[in-house]
């Protein structure tokens, strides 16, 4: 009897399908092109759902996930998944990004050479037995400076290639580190202006955001040089297609090669009619190759995840704890614990949360950053949310939907990071805001391997972050630590270790680790005593 049922409801390569249906403890149902009152209907009876693009998973097919706990993309993007309703309800959602990254680069280079030399018309001309070479006059690739925009899998592989013909890459990507650049020869621009005023071919490599949708109109195409090729083998609407229609029937683009249009398919479209833009039907993954990379590639990923095994490419949890490095799964753990302390030491509606990584060790960031996901958060600060969330929201929150439940609750997350803080070389800190009153609580781990939370606001502490704690703040005046310890010994609960931190006469707080649990009446008792103005037990 099989354990977890998939769906498949895209054309997916026989490759893929042959690993799920191998698996015993998977059971597979393929239904491309499923009615979509079908798919609402049975979609939370499956655990795992497998589409490429040709399947739109919106958040009213979600509303009923049942027992639905990932959508596999056999593809790289993901326009087609609302990955905040998935994440809402806890379903991973992944892709296959490396799948095709092959084929894609290898249409754009065609459609660079094709519109550089007409290959198309003069194709078309031809069958039509047509001997025109005079107006088939080409551009060489040779030499010509090659604009990228978008310096990421297929762009960095576009790049590696166009050297090959001789051509010199450039490229424009804000967030691709200047050492990648270096590693593939590219010569990175700040601006996407320069780039553009400098290449003789432009070829977009950006997934579809709200920042790459027109990024390419009428203003960029007029600061291009006259004569220039250019290449959309992304996504539809990244360059404005009315601009571009213009800009090609002007002559001011000698050609242009496009794979993706804004809507698909495109219909009769005025792009379709010009003879200089060469296009073909969204077939940058269309490879035998590409197609059976993302099958296998996904169908592997679904399985391991379901099993709970490791696995790759899970686009709304921005990280694995298990592929951090080891000494960062411990700054992990304590960035979690922190959470935890901020939500049950502080009072008030919360309103803000600000995390910031201090130090040499965080200065690099870890994990790629996912464009399609509107937060793209460092591991330790969606670690401190979820800590802090699990203890003041009902629902469960995990990894996936902690950024997603903050932004409901109108919580303001600020991520930041500083190369130092105070006397402190590495070191979490965690700054929260409620309607109320504001907190600072500060961490490391020391080199034991134990992540210690070093301080709260003014207290000084060296407490570990782990395990539950009597937490107590008090009057400074003699004593009162006295009686909280009679009133403990009292009811039988050992003292294990105690950590006071005051500002002299004034404030005292206390963490104490005790043997058994502190019962609610024993808690009441404590805070009769004269002088005591909080007490509670701590989980970290
Ligand atoms: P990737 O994530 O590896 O690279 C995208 C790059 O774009 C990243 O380096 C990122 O930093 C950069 N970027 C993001 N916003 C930017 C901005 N505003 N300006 C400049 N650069 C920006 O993705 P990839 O695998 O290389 O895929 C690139 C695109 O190709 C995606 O849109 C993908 O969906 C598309 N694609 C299309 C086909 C096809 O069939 N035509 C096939 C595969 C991929
Ligand atoms: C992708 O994003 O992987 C490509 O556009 C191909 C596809 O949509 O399947």
């Amino acid at each position: 009897m099989a354990t977890y049922r998939v769906l498949v409801t895209d054309n997916l390569a026989p490759e893929g399908i042959a690993i799920l249906e191998n698996d015993a403890e998977i059971s597979v149902d393929v239904r491309p092109g499923i009615p979509r009152d079908d798919l609402a209907r049975c979609i939370g009876d499956y655990d795992a759902i497998v589409t490429r693009s040709g399947t739109s998973i919106t958040a009213a097919l979600l509303e009923n996930s049942g027992r639905l706990k990932i959508i596999g993309r056999a593809g790289v993007g993901l326009d087609n998944i609302d990955i905040e309703a998935a994440s809402l309800k806890g379903v991973i959602v992944m892709n296959a990004p490396t799948g095709n990254t092959i084929a894609a680069t290898e249409l754009a280079l065609g459609m660079m050479l094709a519109a550089a030399r007409k290959i198309p018309a003069a194709n078309a001309s031809l069958k039509r037995e047509e001997w025109n070479r005079k107006q088939f006059l080409g551009m060489q690739l040779y030499g010509k400076t090659l604009g990228i925009v978008g310096l990421g899998r297929i762009g960095g592989s576009v790049a590696v290639r166009a050297k090959g013909l001789g051509m010199k890459p450039i490229a424009y990507d804000p967030y691709v580190r200047a050492s990648k650049a270096e590693h593939l020869g590219v010569e990175l621009c700040d601006r996407l202006d320069d780039l553009l005023a400098a290449c003789d071919v432009l070829t977009v490599h950006t997934p579809m955001t709200p920042e790459t949708e027109n990024l390419i109109g009428a203003r960029e195409l007029a600061l291009m040089k006259d004569g220039v090729v250019i290449v959309n083998c992304a996504r539809g609407g990244i360059i404005n297609e009315d601009a571009l229609y213009e800009a090609a029937k002007s002559g001011k683009v000698f050609a242009a090669g496009v794979d993706v249009f804004g809507s698909e398919p495109p219909g009769h479209h005025r792009l379709l009619e010009l003879d200089n833009v060469f296009v073909t039907p969204h077939i940058g993954a269309n490879t035998v190759e590409g197609q059976k990379g993302v099958a296998v590639i996904i169908a592997e990923q679904v399985i391991n995840a379901l099993k709970g095994r490791a696995y790759e490419n899970a686009v709304n949890i921005p990280f694995m704890r298990s592929q951090l490095p080891a000494e960062m799964q411990l700054y992990f753990d304590l960035a979690t614990a922190m959470g935890r302390l901020a939500a049950q030491v502080t009072k008030g509606r919360p309103e803000a949360l600000e995390f910031t990584m201090v130090g040499a060790t965080f200065k690099e960031d870890f994990g790629e950053r996912v464009f399609d996901i509107p937060f793209s958060y460092q591991p330790f600060t969606v670690a401190a949310l979820k800590g802090f969330l699990e203890l003041t929201v009902k629902e469960t929150v995990t990894y996936i939907n902690a950024a997603y439940l903050a932004r409901e609750r109108d919580l303001a997350v600020r991520e930041t990071k500083s190369s130092s803080y105070d006397r402190f070389n590495d070191l979490l800190l965690l700054r929260v805001k409620t309607d109320t009153e504001e907190h600072l609580l500060g961490g490391t781990v020391f080199s034991d391997g134990v992540g210690r939370v070093l301080f709260l606001d003014q207290f000084h502490l060296e407490m570990v972050a782990a395990g539950s704690y009597l937490y107590f703040k008090n009057i400074d005046k003699p004593g009162i630590v006295g009686r909280v310890g009679t009133v403990l010994g009292d009811n039988a609960i050992n003292i294990a270790g105690f950590n006071l931190s005051r500002v002299l006469g004034g404030k005292a707080v206390s963490f104490v680790s005790l043997d058994n649990d502190v019962p609610s009446r024993v808690l009441d008792e404590l805070l009769a005593v004269d002088g005591l103005l909080e007490a509670r037990v701590v989980r970290l």
